[in-house]
């Protein structure tokens, strides 16, 4: 199987997002089938994990160390620091560095492991200079604590004043068929630093996937519920585009899901794709894309039917947008 660089890692073009399988959308799966999802990813070839400490707030990292321990040396590990459960048990964003240190020592002792191969840094915090928490991740690299340094969600000139300070291996924002942003500045930085450009929600929190037509039916704890494009109106209006989608799907003989997946990896040879399930036929599913090619002429037909201008509903609400440092499409 061909492989794309990350930082100093090679690993496989789609690797596996963890954070459904401890929260996100609506009840996780049980510890024994999360247990079967992981090990069944690495059986099929997925070589990089992705976790954070914020997924389950830290139960993700904890899932992982307990059921791959013994396999640490079949993957790539990533997670993320600077946004976590604090104590008072809300969700901070705290990019400080004796902050990003503490939140390291957690990692470690819950992935139960020496090294995390590929740490980032999930939100830059507005109140600390980038150049701060690069430089407490610079230090956790030299103490050995972690091999090579990520950024989540950042702009172009941010990913730039980081670079400076420590080669950065990986960005990792949300890119898709449906989100575009990336496009506008970050992708061209990344090729130009030579950081690996990881997408997120790469298969639209399931939009792209053309199996959830009834949003009224998420549970309570599901987070799209908070997500103007999941909203019922602008996800009516979504839903008609796939229907086009999928015809080229059907032209390309794939899912809609491997197409997605195909166009991400087939916009770059610097892109890794992580999508997320709970379910092994899916995961299978979604790694075959690996193998993929998308003809020339669905490329075009792809940007033509689905893109910033098409789409309906803004990709996060007001406050969590407030949170986000990437250039975005009016
Ligand atoms: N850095 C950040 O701020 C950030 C933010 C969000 C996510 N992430 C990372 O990105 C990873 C992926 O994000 P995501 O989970 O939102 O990704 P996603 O892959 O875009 O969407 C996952 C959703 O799609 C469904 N799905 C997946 N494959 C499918 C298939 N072949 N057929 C039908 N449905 C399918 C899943 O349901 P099933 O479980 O039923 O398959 C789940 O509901 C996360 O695990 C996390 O590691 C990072």
């Amino acid at each position: 199987m061909n492989t794309r660089k990350l930082g100093s890692f090679e690993c496989s073009p789609i690797g596996l997002g963890c954070m459904s399988l401890s929260h996100a959308y609506g009840t996780p799966p049980s510890e024994k089938e999360a247990e079967l999802v992981l090990l069944q990813a690495l059986d099929l070839g997925y070589s990089m994990l992705d976790t954070a400490a914020l997924y389950g707030f830290g139960n993700n990292e904890s899932l992982l160390g307990k059921v791959l321990k013994g396999r640490r040396n079949d993957f790539v590990l990533a997670s993320k620091c600077g946004m976590f459960k604090n104590d008072a048990g809300v969700r901070e964003i705290n990019g400080r560095p004796e902050m990003i240190k503490k939140t390291c020592e957690d990692s470690l002792r819950r992935l139960q492991t020496d090294v995390i191969d590929l740490y980032y840094l999930h939100r830059w915090d507005r109140n600390v200079p980038i150049e701060e928490s690069v430089g407490a991740l610079s230090d956790l690299v030299v103490e050995g604590k972690i091999r090579e340094v990520g950024l989540s969600e950042v702009s172009a000139d941010t990913l730039r004043k980081a670079h400076k300070v420590h080669p950065i291996a990986a960005v990792q924002t949300e890119y898709s068929l449906w989100t575009r942003n990336a496009e506008i500045a970050v992708l061209d930085t990344c090729r130009e630093l030579g950081t690996a450009f990881v997408a997120f929600s790469p298969l639209a929190r399931a939009f792209l996937t053309g199996k959830l037509r009834d949003v009224s039916l998420f549970e309570e704890k599901d987070i799209r519920r908070g997500m103007p494009r999941f909203h019922a109106e602008n996800y009516a209006a979504n839903l008609l585009l796939l229907s086009r989608v999928e015809e080229v799907a059907e032209a390309e003989d794939m899912t809609l899901a491997q197409l997605s997946l195909a166009w991400l990896l087939g916009r770059d040879e610097n892109i890794v794709a992580i999508p997320g399930t709970t379910n092994l036929e899916h995961l299978k599913e979604n790694f075959s894309a690996v193998d993929r090619q998308l003809s020339a002429e669905a490329f075009e037909q792809l940007d033509q039917l689905i893109n910033q201008n098409t789409v309906v509903g803004t990709r996060y609400n007001p406050a969590t947008q407030a949170e986000i440092d990437t250039e975005e499409f009016a």
